[in-house]
């Protein structure tokens, strides 16, 4: 079993997602702490339904992005985390972050690396009009949306597809895939 911290900025469907994949026995990992950069995000919601203790951060304590990663790297080590699952997490992190975890944060990006890096990978790939795109589950280090890839799956842009259809598809194959590859790491099939 793996312990998890997740930072969510949003919605948090990739949060759920791992919660159900948990009650479903189908992820062998406890979720310790979910910290949001953001507060009253819907994701929070879900982590108290859930009965996960939350941290809630905003953005004047990203004033200074090193003492809230410090902040942040603190509350997860004390909550005993072992990895850190980035699901629609909008800050970088920093260094204090990255150090606390070294090679053991990993995030979500919803199109196929390196292609489309930046926070509008689904919308940037529909108006560039490619007819495969994807998702991709990789460690985050200091250049965002760079470190090594662990899994990708792709998904094929049809003639029909608007953004938001497009949206939809990659959605439900991130909330497959991101369960699938923690679930990995959990085993020991995926070792990093
Ligand atoms: C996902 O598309 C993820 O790939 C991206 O941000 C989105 C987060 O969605 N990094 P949610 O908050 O998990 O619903």
């Amino acid at each position: 079993m793996i312990r998890l911290g997740v930072l969510i900025s949003g919605s948090g469907t990739n949060l759920q997602a791992m919660i159900d994949a948990i009650a479903a026995g189908e992820l062998d990992a406890k979720i310790e702490l979910v910290v949001s950069s953001r507060e009253s995000v819907y994701g929070l919601k879900r982590a108290e339904a859930a009965g996960i203790p939350t941290l809630a951060m905003c953005a004047a304590d990203y004033a200074d992005r090193e003492a809230a990663d410090r902040r942040i790297a603190e509350a997860l080590l004390a909550a005993g985390c072992e990895y850190v699952a980035m699901a629609g997490y909008m800050r970088m992190v920093t260094e204090p972050l990255l150090s606390a975890f070294p090679n053991r944060i990993i995030n979500i990006h919803p199109a196929l690396l390196p292609s489309f890096k930046g926070a509008h990978g689904i919308a940037d790939a529909f108006e560039y009009g490619v007819k495969v795109t994807g998702v991709t589950v990789h460690i985050a280090n200091e250049e965002y949306d760079c470190g090594p890839i662990l899994a990708q799956r792709a998904v094929e842009v049809a003639d029909d597809d608007t953004l938001e259809s497009l949206e939809d598809k990659i959605h439900a194959v991130e909330h497959e895939l991101y369960p699938q590859v923690l679930q990995d790491i959990a085993t020991g099939k995926l070792v990093i």
